[in-house]
């Protein structure tokens, strides 16, 4: 395992991701983690960038420990200055503050002077690079002991590395796409000099999982958890009912606002296809009940949503409770099982400045803490695209692996206006036909997420000689890769064309179609 130290760059959390691609199992933790209290032996250790400068008053620094653990050091950006500042404070703030692309000249320094481990990190490269910089600060001169192995024409130390020990430190950002052979200073790093295993794979995190939850849960342990149907909540439940069976316990809430025949379909996957323990409650009328007359509010559509779902599922995980209760072959419900992914970990791990406290992780949707329920989140280290992985190799179909994300409100916030049980249907007929003609032109997988809209306005239209004055859906589809940003997606004229008349032919009460063709921003996603 690699430890990785984050100094709260924007840019730690992919140093993982790389590390994760080479097969190479890392954790990342603040950079304030004491040593003695970490309980294992990295093989290396990598300090990452920062947004401080080392030589402010309350600047954070790592501890001094690091460089008794006699392992492989790499310091990036504010990490290389933190080597520095370790071993003779010779940093200063840039004459040029750095930023974007750099050419990076490597300088090889053979067997001779330092035993041949100073070019390990360049080896098998080019001795001109493409790499991003993003620094304001840079070395004055090289700490005692250490040699230059790489420069740019604004940084004479871009790289450095120590002339015994394997300590380097490199002012470029190896993690990021912008330096196209970053990936490779990472492996050689990690590989070559670390000599970490290769070893991480979906299989192994498998194993290695369903051995976890079985110690955590004990012998007659049992486990709660809600599945939407997505994903993640999905392949957390597969897991669980490999580890435990039918002391998982799995509850999908149908809203009265999922797509059309969702739940039926997701009760078919999950009982029939996988095997799982699962509830289905039908809380369709309570939903829609509240959600009368709410009209120009989207956040109250949210948050009567997000409520009653809460409610259910306590009323639900109770009596599962009860009639679980207290039998010979198993105990009382403790856990609640949440589908929290590495993204959201990092999110409350990371570390936010010198004085701040970091957060500790409580993302439990919302679900009240008198439910007194641990947590269980077997997906934790797991990135999306992993996720998926783990999701074939669990036997969850294709179709659900792939499965554009669902926001937890549904469809009640991709209907403008008032949710009614007539409104309900219109959208989601719609919507399955835009989704079943994406998916036949083959273009779901390239599309990160689509829907159609249901317009709080009624237009004129002709039809069978008629004058009607009916309804406007709005399609949406996006292509993005982190949801905060996003591009409208290209379709082909005969594409929608198609899509806008099987519309308006089979769902009644709608007479017009059009396209979004707003990106996010200025836009969102979700059109409330
Ligand atoms: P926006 O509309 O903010 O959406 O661009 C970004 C992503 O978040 C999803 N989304 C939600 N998910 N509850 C959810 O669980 C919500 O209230 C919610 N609002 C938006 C949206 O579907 C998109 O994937």
């Amino acid at each position: 395992t690699i430890l990785v130290l984050d100094f709260g760059s924007q840019y730690s959390h992919l140093i993982t991701r790389r590390l994760r691609e080479l097969n190479v199992y890392c954790e990342m933790l603040p950079c304030t983690q004491k040593l003695v209290e970490l309980g294992w032996n990295p093989k290396g250790v990598i300090l990452s960038g920062g947004p401080y400068s080392v030589y402010w008053d309350d600047a954070p620094h790592v501890d001094p420990a690091v460089f008794d653990l006699d392992v492989p050091i790499l310091g990036i950006c504010y990490g290389l200055q933190e080597i520095a500042w370790h071993f003779g404070k010779n940093v200063l703030a840039g004459e040029k503050r750095e930023y974007g692309h750099a050419y990076l000249k490597v300088d090889r320094h053979g067997d001779g002077e330092a035993g041949g481990h100073v070019d390990k990190l360049f080896a098998g490269l080019e001795d001109d690079m493409e790499v991003w910089m993003s620094h304001g600060d840079k070395l004055s001169h090289l700490p005692d002991d250490f040699i230059t192995v790489a420069t740019t024409s604004n940084a004479p130390f871009a790289g450095m590395a120590h002339k015994t020990k394997k300590y380097y430190g490199i002012q470029f950002h190896p993690e990021v796409t912008h330096t196209p052979q970053g990936k490779v200073v990472l492996k050689n790093f990690a590989v070559d000099i670390c000599q970490a295993q290769t070893n991480w794979t979906m299989d192994k995190f498998v194993d290695q999982e369903i051995e976890r939850i079985r110690k955590l849960v004990g012998d007659k342990g049992q486990v709660i958890g809600a599945v939407s149907g997505g994903v993640d909540s999905t392949v957390a439940a597969k897991l669980m009912k490999e580890a435990i069976g039918d002391r998982f316990h799995a509850v999908l809430v149908d809203n009265g606002v999922l797509r059309l025949d969702e739940a039926k379909q997701v009760k078919e996957t999950l009982t029939a296809g996988l095997g799982i323990n699962l509830t289905v409650i039908d809380a369709s009328d309570r939903f829609l009940g509240r959600l009368k007359g709410v009209t120009d509010d989207p956040e109250k559509k949210r948050k009567i949503i997000g409520n009653t779902f809460i409610e259910v599922f306590q009323e639900t995980a109770k009596k599962i409770a009860e009639d679980a209760r207290g039998s010979d072959k198993a105990g009382d419900i403790e856990w609640l099982l949440q589908g929290t992914l590495y993204p959201d970990v990092i999110e409350s791990i990371s570390f936010k400045g010198p004085s701040a406290t970091i957060k500790t992780h409580h993302n439990v949707g919302g679900l009240p803490k008198d439910m007194n329920l641990k947590l269980i989140e077997p997906l934790r280290e797991l990135f999306k695209d992993e996720v998926r992985e783990l999701g074939k190799n669990l036997g969850i179909p294709e179709d659900l692996v792939w499965r554009h994300p669902f926001p937890g409100p549904g469809i009640a916030i991709r209907i403008l206006g008032e949710v009614t049980p007539e409104q309900v249907r219109i959208a989601r007929e719609a919507d399955a036909i835009f989704i079943e003609e994406i998916k036949a032109a083959g273009l779901y997988r390239q599309i990160s997420q689509a829907f159609a809209a249901l317009l709080p306005v009624k237009a004129v239209g002709v039809m069978g000689d008629k004058r009607v004055h009916d309804q406007v859906i709005a399609l949406r589809a996006v292509e993005t890769t982190d949801f905060m940003t996003a591009d409208w997606f290209p379709f082909d004229g005969a594409f929608l064309k198609k899509v806008s008349r099987r519309i308006v032919n089979e769902v009644n009460g709608v007479c017009r179609v059009v396209y979004d063709i707003t990106s996010k921003p200025p836009g969102t996603i979700e059109m409330e």
